[in-house]
């Protein structure tokens, strides 16, 4: 049989045909499979507070949602998408208070805060830090945040991120009153109302969502200071003093606030700051026990108090309104914020650098001023034994002398009634 030319076009189109329903087939199989394998994923936040879907998801999101997406309306989105079980964000830490976990929901992530002009801050709140925290098991976030209950949030006027710390640092008042009132006599309150922001708030020292217990943080508030009174920390944090506590987390040596207080600190520039300023160093360098401890001797107060300098200051300081002393104290030798120990090569008392801190206040001193000086130390055969011998010597002398003429005046009555 000879191959008709028509029949084999006819099997041409014949095939195409079943090409082309083979290939539709796939095609619909195939979009079938994709469609099971791709379920609509689940929700894995929280949905109170993020009803509105589209306020985050929409064609212009990042990542936007898939075209597939067009034209389904908000309210059909909760049909096919499950809240995933437990939605709660997996990695909340335990022990937060109710309603808490809503919150940090969001603010777990680097959500941006916006100012008025435009400027962006981190909203981060760090689940596990504000866990940690005192607060963490106490207080919900509505506590102090009291005007926000769900998303969005009301709107509120934000200058700059420093006027919102302190427009808020206020919530704290409602609990911590005492503290609060405290600080309304402090220097920086003063500097706070005369429009200065740069005036420490509460959260400035104990910041917002992580405050601890401060007595954990010793050297922490020391470097919370230092943000705004920066070279005064880094002397500080050098010296014999701050490096004890840097290094050691030593509790013996002053902080800032051992010296300046806590909620009321008040001026340090001032006649009766500095003259108490040796009290302050007596407190503890007087205290036997614990001077033993690092081998300093404890009679510095009394052998500075033995001296013309601190004589004339005790006499000053008894008086009723303490004038401004002139007189060396101890700050004056040791420095106040960079103090080093005795034989450090930076010391402002040690040998090579003494007579230029004499030279403050005795302009005229000379290389053998300070050598005139006995210093703190008592005079001894070994130190200053010029001086100790002359002591000695009157020691002998003055009880030798006195008691000869006691017994010359004794023997000269005796003479008198035996010659009677
Ligand atoms: C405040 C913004 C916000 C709102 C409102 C919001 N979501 Fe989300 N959604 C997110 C973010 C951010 C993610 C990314 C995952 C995560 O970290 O939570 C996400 C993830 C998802 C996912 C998983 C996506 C994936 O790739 O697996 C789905 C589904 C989802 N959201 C659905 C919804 C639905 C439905 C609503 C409304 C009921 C909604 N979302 C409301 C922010 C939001
Ligand atoms: C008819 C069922 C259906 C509805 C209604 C629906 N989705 Fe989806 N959604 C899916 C499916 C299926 C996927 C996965 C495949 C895809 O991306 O289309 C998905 C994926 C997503 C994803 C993750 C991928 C992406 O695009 O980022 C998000 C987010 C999402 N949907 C949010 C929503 C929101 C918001 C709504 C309401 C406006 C909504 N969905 C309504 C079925 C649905
Ligand atoms: C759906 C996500 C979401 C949830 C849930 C959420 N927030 Fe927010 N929050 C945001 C976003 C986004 C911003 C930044 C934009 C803005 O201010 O609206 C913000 C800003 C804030 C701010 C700074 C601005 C302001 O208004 O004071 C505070 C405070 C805040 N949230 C507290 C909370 C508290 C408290 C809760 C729980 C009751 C909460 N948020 C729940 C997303 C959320
Ligand atoms: C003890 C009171 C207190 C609690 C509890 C608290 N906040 Fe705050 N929050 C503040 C104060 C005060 C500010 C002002 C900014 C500052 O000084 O750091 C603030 C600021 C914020 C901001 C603005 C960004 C920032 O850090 O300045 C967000 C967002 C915020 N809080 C969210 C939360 C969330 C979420 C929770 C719960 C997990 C919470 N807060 C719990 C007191 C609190
Ligand atoms: C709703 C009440 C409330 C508010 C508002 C509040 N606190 Fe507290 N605070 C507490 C409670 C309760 C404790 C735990 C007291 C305890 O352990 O004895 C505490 C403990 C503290 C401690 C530790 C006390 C210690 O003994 O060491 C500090 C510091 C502190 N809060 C600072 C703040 C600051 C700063 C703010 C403002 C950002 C603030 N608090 C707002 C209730 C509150
Ligand atoms: C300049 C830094 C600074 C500021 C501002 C500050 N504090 Fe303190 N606060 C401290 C230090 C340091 C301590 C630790 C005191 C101690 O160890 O004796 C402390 C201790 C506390 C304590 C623990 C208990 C106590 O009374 O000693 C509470 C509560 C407290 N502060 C609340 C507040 C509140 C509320 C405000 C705002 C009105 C505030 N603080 C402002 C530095 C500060
Ligand atoms: C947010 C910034 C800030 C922080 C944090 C801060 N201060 Fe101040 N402080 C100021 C400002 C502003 C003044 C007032 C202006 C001035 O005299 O420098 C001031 C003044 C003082 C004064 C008085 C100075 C004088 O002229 O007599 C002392 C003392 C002082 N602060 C100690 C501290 C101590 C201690 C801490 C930590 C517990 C601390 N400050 C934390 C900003 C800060
Ligand atoms: C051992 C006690 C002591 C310690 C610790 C101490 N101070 Fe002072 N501070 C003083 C004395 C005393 C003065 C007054 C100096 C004067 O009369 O000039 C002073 C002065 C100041 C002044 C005002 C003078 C100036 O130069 O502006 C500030 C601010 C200050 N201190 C902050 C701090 C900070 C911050 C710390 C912690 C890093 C700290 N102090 C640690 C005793 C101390
Ligand atoms: C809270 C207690 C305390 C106060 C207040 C204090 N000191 Fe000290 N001081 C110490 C301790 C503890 C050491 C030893 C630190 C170490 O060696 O680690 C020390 C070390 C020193 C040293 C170094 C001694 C040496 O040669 O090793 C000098 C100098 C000194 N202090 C001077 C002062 C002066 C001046 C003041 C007052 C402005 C003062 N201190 C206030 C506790 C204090
Ligand atoms: C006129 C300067 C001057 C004054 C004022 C002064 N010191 Fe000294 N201080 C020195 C010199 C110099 C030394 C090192 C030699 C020595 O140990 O006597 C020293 C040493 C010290 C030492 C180290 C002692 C040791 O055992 O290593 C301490 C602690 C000390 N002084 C604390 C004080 C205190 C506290 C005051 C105030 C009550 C004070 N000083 C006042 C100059 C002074
Ligand atoms: C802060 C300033 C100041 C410093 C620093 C100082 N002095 Fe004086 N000193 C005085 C004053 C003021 C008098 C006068 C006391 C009086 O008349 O009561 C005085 C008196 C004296 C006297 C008594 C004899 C005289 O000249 O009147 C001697 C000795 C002396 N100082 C030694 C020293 C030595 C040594 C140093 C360094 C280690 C030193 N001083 C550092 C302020 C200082």
């Amino acid at each position: 049989m000879q191959r008709s030319p028509l029949g084999s076009r006819t099997n041409v189109i014949k095939g195409a045909w079943l090409l082309v329903a083979a290939a539709l087939g796939l095609v619909i199989w195939g979009s079938t499979v994709t469609w099971a394998a791709t379920p609509p994923p689940q929700i894995p936040h929280l949905l109170k507070g993020r009803e509105n879907c589209s306020i985050c998801h929409g064609p212009t999101s990042t990542p936007p949602l898939t075209p597939s997406h067009a034209g389904r309306p908000a309210s059909t989105c909760t049909t096919c998408h499950a809240e995933a079980s437990g939605s709660a964000p997996s990695a909340m830490p335990s022990g937060l208070v109710q309603g808490t976990a809503e919150c940090l929901g969001c603010h777990k992530d680097d959500v941006r805060v916006r100012t008025d002009t435009g400027q962006m801050f981190s909203g981060f709140i760090d689940p596990q830090g504000y866990a940690s925290s005192v607060h963490g098991s106490r207080l919900a976030c509505t506590d102090c945040h009291t005007t926000i209950s769900s998303f969005p949030h009301p709107n509120i006027k934000i200058a700059s991120q420093r006027s919102y710390t302190i427009a808020h640092y206020e919530a704290c008042k409602r609990c911590h009153f005492t503290n609060y009132t405290k600080s309304l006599d402090s220097i920086h309150f003063q500097a706070l109302s005369s429009g200065e922001q740069a005036g420490p708030v509460c959260t400035d020292c104990h910041g917002a969502h992580t405050v601890k217990s401060a007595s954990e943080q010793r050297a922490a508030m020391g470097a919370a200071c230092g943000t705004c009174h920066t070279t005064i920390y880094q002397d500080y944090s050098n010296s014999v003093h701050g490096s004890a506590l840097r290094d050691e987390n030593n509790g013996d040596v002053p902080t800032c606030t051992t010296c300046h207080g806590v909620h009321s600190i008040q001026k340090a520039v001032s006649a009766s700051f500095r003259l108490n300023s040796t009290d302050l160093c007596a407190g503890c360098h007087s205290n036997e026990e614990l001077m033993k401890k690092y081998g300093i001797s404890a009679n510095v107060t009394q052998t500075y108090l033995n001296d013309f300098h601190g004589k004339t200051t005790f006499l000053v300081s008894k008086e009723n309104k303490p004038a401004w002393t002139e007189k060396a104290l101890c700050i004056d030798c040791h420095g106040i914020h960079d103090i080093r120990g005795a034989n450090d090569p930076e010391s402002s008392v040690v040998r090579a650098n003494l007579l230029s801190t004499c030279q403050k206040c005795h302009p005229d001193a000379s290389e053998n001023f300070p050598a005139a000086w006995l210093s703190h130390y008592e005079p001894s055969l070994q130190k200053a034994s010029l001086v100790y011998l002359v002591r000695v010597y009157y020691w002998i002398l003055i009880p030798g002398i006195m008691g000869g003429l006691m017994l010359h005046i004794l023997l000269d009555l005796w003479r008198m009634a035996r010659n009677r």
